[in-house]
């Protein structure tokens, strides 16, 4: 299948990029800035991403651009732009102070490919302190703002396009079309990647790959994990064998609901409700490692009792999805891992590792679950912590804490789905906090506990904002749990981004 490698130079919108590419109907890759495989016969075009850092950097990234310029078309966006630049002869100089936000492109010259249908004035997003400031020799400009003069160019003698703003970004109004441009009319993609013919191939190679062995696969809830059995089902039916554990920490009746749902979908599946190991191995421990640690190592024991109960078992189905596999870069060019896992199989069980959603982003296996049928409560669910509530209550986990997170938890995602705002974040919940405050129930003093509300906004739980909920949505909730949760006299609400915080509180 055709493809266009996205080279990421560490901008925290590369994977958006790649989102972008996906949704014209192409298939990508991204690969660290110096990992191009060239060889490889499906690759129709090349974009260079984005980076924190300046090209002038002691540290920058300077890869070897000869097996690709000249080869394939290229785009480079922001750093890519400017690292083209340098590298055939242009200047790049610093601005002196970092450009941030709205820009307008007030000027597109001249008739170039990529700006096909889109018209100035034009607005994009910049980010970025340095600046191409001198072209390379026969190189072209092809678009400016008010402060950037060469906000696009593009090389006479190669196929060969920089931009110095964010194409992939919202605010940039019309950067879906320049990257079409870019894929389609420049690169000439068939747009094969859609969500049936992932569908269907995906199907016919599970087929082909598993034959008549049995699969275990392990159920969250979650729609990753759920999206992968419904395939694996059409695959090969009862031959999948789903696990659902019940850790006895997930959200109130969540463990009948969704079984109920999976046994709706027509999938083999087991529920095992094991919550009064997890309670007994949790009593009296609060650090959150030795939570997780705990969780984990129980979640693998029941899971493998379970599993090796069905005969004959091969395979271990796994949701991983794209983004969980994509070596992320930091600024000093090394890999950082990004993504938790809930803990690895013990080596003894020595089975070959399924994963049919590897190449999707979250959208696409939202996209294809509802072609798959599933419901779009479980379609459009927001992740949920391995661990569950565990790490949403601060301290040593109690019957009478976990009572209280699970029906303030509740009632504030009841009430997002009631207000229409629950598709509007990426996630949600309700921590219980460790100290106790004081307040007023009736004419008495109470000392109870505070509970924090955290609603995120989100692209890959990399980075979020947190979400501005109206006023009056936070006023309800917070009525509606201190009026209603025993031992809750305080609402307070999480106005903390990622970084520096992190979405969950443990
Ligand atoms: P943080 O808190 O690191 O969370 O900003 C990022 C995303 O990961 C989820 N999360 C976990 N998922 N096991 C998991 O399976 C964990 O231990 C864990 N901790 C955080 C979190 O809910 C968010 O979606």
């Amino acid at each position: 299948m055709q493809k266009i490698i996205i080279l990421d130079f560490g901008s925290q919108t590369t994977q958006l990029i790649g989102r972008r590419v996906r949704e014209t109907g192409t298939f990508c890759e991204i690969l660290p800035y110096n990992r191009f495989p060239a060889e490889d016969p499906d690759i129709i075009g090349v974009i260079l991403s984005g980076s924190p850092l300046s090209v002038y950097a002691p540290d920058a990234f300077h890869p070897d651009l000869s097996p690709i310029v000249g080869h394939y078309p290229v785009l480079g966006i922001c750093y890519g732009a400017q690292l083209l630049s340098q590298t055939y002869g242009g200047v790049v100089a610093s601005a002196g102070t970092r450009e941030y936000g709205r820009a307008m492109l007030e000027r597109i010259e001249g008739d170039c490919p990529l700006f096909k249908g889109i018209t100035a004035p034009s607005q994009v997003w910049m980010s970025h302190g340095d600046s191409v400031t001198a072209l390379p020799e026969g190189w072209r400009k092809v678009a400016s703002t008010a402060s950037v003069q060469y906000a696009a160019f593009e090389s006479a003698t190669a196929p060969v396009w920089g931009v110095q703003f964010h194409p992939e970004v919202e605010h940039s109004l019309q950067g879906r079309q320049l990257l079409e441009n870019f894929v389609v009319g420049i690169c000439g993609s068939r747009r094969e990647w859609t969500h049936a013919s992932f569908i269907d191939t995906t199907v016919a190679e599970l087929k082909a790959q598993l034959g008549q062995d049995q699969v275990v696969l392990g159920l969250s809830g979650g729609v990753d994990s759920t999206v992968a059995a419904v395939l694996l089902n059409q695959a090969i039916g009862d031959r999948l064998h789903c696990i659902f554990v019940n850790h006895g920490l997930l959200r109130l009746h969540e463990f009948e609901d969704v079984l109920a749902m999976y046994h709706k979908l027509g999938l083999n599946v087991k529920g095992v409700d094991a919550s009064e190991r997890f309670y007994t191995d949790l009593a009296g421990v609060s650090d959150p490692e030795r939570k997780r640690k705990i969780i984990g190592a129980d979640f693998i024991k029941v899971f493998d009792e379970e599993a090796s109960r069905i005969r004959n078992v091969k395979w271990l189905a796994q949701g991983t999805i794209y983004p969980d596999r994509i070596e992320s870069l930091n600024i000093t060019g090394k890999t950082i891992k990004s993504h938790h896992n809930v803990g690895g199989l013990p080596k003894t069980m020595q089975l070959q590792l399924c994963e049919p959603l590897k190449w999707l982003f979250k959208d696409e296996v939202r996209e294809v679950g509802r072609r798959l049928g599933i419901p779009e409560e479980l379609v459009g669910r927001h992740p949920f912590p391995g661990p569950g509530l565990a790490v949403r209550i601060m301290g040593e986990i109690t019957p009478e804490k976990l009572q209280a997170v699970r029906e303030a938890d509740d009632i504030f995602i009841r009430g997002l789905r009631e207000w229409g705002l629950y598709d509007k974040v990426w996630q949600a919940g309700a921590v219980l906090l460790l100290d106790k405050t004081v307040g007023v129930l009736g004419d008495e003093r109470s000392f109870a506990n505070a509970v924090a509300l955290r609603a995120v906004t989100s692209i890959d739980a990399m980075t979020a904002d947190w979400a501005a909920l109206p006023y009056e949505f936070l006023r309800h909730i917070s009525n509606e749990i201190i009026n209603h949760v025993r031992g809750v006299n305080r609402v307070c609400y999480d106005i903390s981004s990622k970084p520096p915080a992190t979405i969950e509180w443990e």
